[in-house]
Order: structure tokens, then C-alpha cells, then sequence
């Protein structure tokens, strides 16, 4: 495990959107290294930069046509090289985002693998044995090639399923998990990585890390997980302190069987995490989320989601956080900036690795917009960072209809400079919750999470190794009694909270760090 992670806090950068150097509309590499100090102000010390690779960006770079290109629009292969250096001397590691499921079709392999002759990429993709022969119960493509084949898709019409075989094969032409050209297409991304490894990137958010073996479910997605223990044992032999973050949502799958040293708590319907914060389908105005104030939530939901999965990965790595990501609303959609200080209070203070959006440190609102390359509803949580008030909210200098995604004009929209040094913003609490988690080592990712005291409408008390601490959204007074805080005494807190002996009074939403 990478010593590093321990206190690791993360930020997300969307790099099309953070900050445009050049004056054409897009955000930019050399953007990201002029704004690291901000980076790091915010207590940040990683990055997971979303995907820069050469792309037709028809899934915003997670149609990748060339792993070993900088996209043009972000600058070269140099300024990767560059953004790694300047990072490194800040103190800040750096995760890329590898997309090892599919590549685009414009990808060289796959242009080779559509091919009637057999070539070294024939068997790189997920092929049937006719172009009348589909595939039950999986997405394909008939009729688009030379090759007398149907070709199979991990997720948009232009994104071809890299080929690392299938659990439990059906059906002739399915190739077993542990056929060479499986094996093939593992060692492809060994390679990849290693490219970027030896270029100075730090490690790897795995896009869709679950969904390379087709039919492995009946299985515990045992053989997924063995591809990642391969990989794992690759770094750890070759790259010992990098880090890999999975996108799965399964930890005993991902971190305990596929060796990841952390995975992601996606916003899946009605999982724990959903319902700390987006618990409001079918209709936003239906929020019954935890950190909505008065919604009625109840931790105990979070809970029985969440104990099994902690307990099950907890001595193999960590569970990661997020306050949002770029295929999420952003919270603000619901939930009010007071809200949000108890939720990222929350987040900054359990056990794994958090991570923060770009821009959900300010409370950036979500937008309705019309779909950017392959956004659709998640294209409102794109766009352009506000770093203030002037020209394009200081994003870009470029004239407005060149830009990215518009800028959030309505009125009231947040910017770092409204909030940076003015005690009380969403901005400075952020600031002083990560300084918190850095400052005390029962807050950051190892130290044993317990719940104390947990019932609907009351404050959750939970203890972080030796300290305890308690965050309720409601606005009634409450008072709870536990043994567990008698002799100790805040140091930080958020709203009114009071404590006597063993006795914690919490009037209104208000959160505590007792020590
Ligand atoms: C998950 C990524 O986060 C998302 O943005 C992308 O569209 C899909 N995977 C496909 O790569």
C-alpha cells in the first residue's frame, strides 16, 4: 500500500473545464499547472485528471484513439510531463484515468481488428463468429465491418468491448478468460500504464474496472478481479508506490479480490451513498436525502449499505468518497450550501480516501444544458470552474461562443473569489475540514470507524480511532447521551453544539470533532 494514501485528499479536475490557458475555449493542461497553488490550497495533495489522451470526444475523451497521445486541445505529451513535474513539486500525485474496457472505433486496433483478414487484432475486440450471429443479452454492432462478424459494446454505439474473454463461456466463439489473446489484451494495458508510469504519473482511476470478462457474474467477477491482482502485482514489483482507484462499487470485489487500493462509493440508486445525498427520485423535489435538513433521513440506510462493504475490503485497501463526480449531479441540485458543510464534514472525516469535484468546494450549481459530446444529463455538472466575477468567470479569454460549455451567469453563482479568505463560505469550511483530517491521523483513512449512536432524527455519533464525532442535519435541539464522549472536548465544530459529562446537545444542523 502506497504510504501516500493514508492522508491522501483528492481532487477531481474535468480538465476541459478548469482552467483554459490559451485562450481558446477549453481548459488545458499548462491551466492545470498554472492553478495547482489553488489546488493545494485547498488541502488537496492528488489529482485525478479525467481522460487526456488523442480522442474523437464523443464520450469527452472515454473514447480513446490513441493511449499514448495528449489530446491536442490540452497540449502534448510534454505538458503531461510537465503537469507531472510541477505536481510532484508541490506535493501532489497525480492519477490518470485509464479507459481499459473499450477505445474508440477510430481506434488503430480496432480499424485492424474490423478486418475480413486475420491480423494481430483480430481477436483484440469482443467478436461473434457471424454477421447474423448477435449477442444474447449484450449490446452489439452488425453489419459495420469488412470482417463476417458482430462486434460487441461496452457502452456507447462507438465504444467496441476490448476482448479479455468471458466467465462462463456459451457459445463457441466466446473466448475463455484465460486465452492468449486475452492475455494479449491485459499486457496492452501493462504497457499503457507503464508508458505513463515512466512519464511520472502517479497511478490509475479504472474506468468501468468491473466490466472487462463478459459473463463473469456467476462467479463473483473472480476473473475480472484476477486481471487486477495481475496488474497489481505488475505495479507493485515494477512501480511500488503508485496507486490504482477503481470504478466498481463492489469493494470486496474490487479491493479484497482485485488487489485496487481503493474503490469508488458510486451514486448507485438507493445505495448507502445515494441516500446521504441524491435520495430524491423520481423528482428532485422529492429529496429525502440524510443531509437535507428536516428530510426525514435516516443514517441507519447509509449504514446497513455501507458496515458490510467497510468491514468486508477495510485490511485491503480503502473506499473512497466522493462529493461528486463528472457523471453525477452536482449535490447543489438539492441541497444548500449549509447542508453541504455537514456532508462534506462527513465525507472528510471516514476512514479511505476522499475525493473532491472541481468546483463542489465553492457549491457549483448543476446546470440544464443542451448534451456536450456524450454529457447528456451529466453534462450539467461540466462546466467551466468560476474562478470569479470577470470575463467568462475568469475561465477563459475566449469570446463566449467559444467556450467549452457556458459559464453558470445566473445570479448568485458562487466563485472562488467571493469565498476564498471569508470565514464561513462552503470554500474556507472545506479548507479547515481537510487541514483537520490532515492534522490528526485518527481522521484520515486507517483509523477504525464505529458507529456509537445511531437512530433516525437524532445526531450519529461515530468514533475515528480514539476521537468521536457527531453530525446532525435536523433543526430540532437534540441531546444524546455516551459513555464514549465523557472527559473529552471539541475542536471543531459547525452550528451550535454543546457538551456536558457525557451528554452532547446539537441545536440545529451541527457537527462536532471531539478529541
Ligand atoms: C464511466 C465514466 O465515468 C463515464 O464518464 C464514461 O462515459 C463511461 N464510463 C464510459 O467510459
Amino acid at each position: 500500500m502506497p504510504e501516500w494514501l493514508k492522508d491522501a485528499v483528492f481532487y477531481e479536475i474535468y480538465p476541459q473545464s478548469f482552467y483554459d490557458s490559451n485562450g481558446d475555449g477549453i481548459g488545458d493542461l499548462q491551466g492545470i499547472i498554472a492553478r495547482l497553488d489553488y489546488v493545494k490550497s485547498l488541502g488537496c495533495n492528488a489529482i485525478w485528471l479525467n481522460p487526456i489522451y488523442d480522442s474523437p470526444m464523443k464520450d469527452a475523451g472515454y473514447d480513446v484513439r490513441d493511449y499514448k497521445k495528449v489530446a491536442a486541445r490540452y497540449g502534448t505529451n510534454e505538458d503531461a510531463r510537465a503537469l507531472f513535474e510541477a505536481c510532484h513539486k508541490k506535493g501532489i500525485h497525480v492519477l490518470m484515468d485509464l479507459v481499459p474496457g473499450h477505445t474508440s472505433d477510430e481506434h488503430p486496433w480496432f480499424r485492424a481488428s474490423q478486418k475480413a483478414e486475420s491480423n494481430a487484432y483480430s481477436d483484440r475486440y469482443v467478436w461473434t463468429e457471424g454477421a447474423f450471429q448477435g449477442i444474447a443479452d449484450h449490446l452489439y454492432v452488425a453489419g459495420a465491418s469488412e470482417r463476417d462478424a458482430c462486434y460487441m459494446l461496452n457502452f456507447f454505439v462507438f465504444q467496441p468491448a476490448l476482448n479479455y474473454g468471458w466467465g462462463k463461456v456459451t457459445e463457441p466463439w466466446q473466448k475463455r478468460w484465460d486465452d492468449p489473446s486475452c492475455i494479449a489484451t491485459r499486457e496492452a494495458m501493462k504497457d499503457i500504464m507503464r508508458f505513463w508510469l515512466d512519464m511520472g504519473c502517479d497511478g490509475f482511476r479504472c474506468d468501468m474496472a468491473d466490466s472487462l470478462v463478459k459473463n463473469d457474474e456467476d462467479d463473483d467477477k473472480i476473473h475480472v478481479s484476477m486481471i487486477w491482482k495481475n496488474i497489481r502485482q505488475m505495479l507493485d514489483e515494477e512501480y511500488p508506490e503508485t496507486a490504482l482507484v477503481s470504478e466498481w462499487s463492489n469493494p470486496r470485489q474490487a479491493v479484497t479480490n482485485g488487489g485496487f487500493h481503493m474503490d469508488f462509493y458510486l451514486d448507485h440508486w438507493n445505495n448507502g451513498y445515494n441516500t446521504l445525498l441524491r435520495d430524491y427520485e423520481p423528482h428532485p423535489d422529492d429529496d429525502r436525502s440524510y443531509f437535507r435538513k428536516d428530510g426525514g433521513g435516516d443514517i441507519n440506510r447509509f449504514l446497513d449499505d455501507y458496515l458490510p462493504k467497510y468491514y468486508s475490503s477495510r485490511k485491503d485497501g480503502y473506499i473512497s468518497f466522493l462529493t461528486c463526480n463528472h457523471d453525477t449531479p452536482r449535490a447543489t441540485r438539492t441541497l444548500s450550501t449549509d447542508e453541504l458543510k455537514l456532508a462534506y464534514a462527513f465525507f472528510l472525516t471516514m476512514p479511505g480516501v476522499p475525493f473532491i469535484y472541481y468546483g463542489d468546494e465553492i457549491g457549483m450549481r448543476y446546470q440544464k444544458l443542451k448534451s456536450k459530446e456524450g454529457g447528456y444529463q451529466r453534462t450539467g455538472s461540466r462546466t467551466p470552474m468560476q474562478w470569479d466575477h470577470s470575463r467568462n468567470d475568469g475561465f477563459s479569454a475566449a469570446e463566449k461562443d467559444m467556450l467549452y460549455l457556458p459559464v453558470d451567469e445566473s445570479a448568485g453563482a458562487p466563485a472562488v473569489s467571493d469565498e476564498v479568505n471569508v470565514k464561513g463560505t462552503l470554500l474556507e469550511t472545506v479548507k479547515e475540514l481537510t487541514a483537520l483530517r490532515h492534522r490528526y491521523e485518527d481522521l484520515q483513512a486507517d483509523a477504525l470507524f464505529r458507529p456509537l449512536y445511531a437512530k433516525k432524527g437524532e445526531p450519529f455519533v461515530y468514533e475515528r480511532g480514539n476521537m468521536v464525532l457527531a453530525v446532525y442535519p435536523d433543526s430540532e435541539t437534540r441531546t444524546v447521551e455516551t459513555a464514549e464522549i465523557k472527559g473529552k472536548k471539541a475542536v471543531y465544530s459547525i452550528g451550535q453544539v454543546s457538551l456536558d459529562d457525557d451528554r452532547l446537545k446539537m441545536e440545529g444542523p451541527s457537527f462536532v470533532v471531539l478529541i
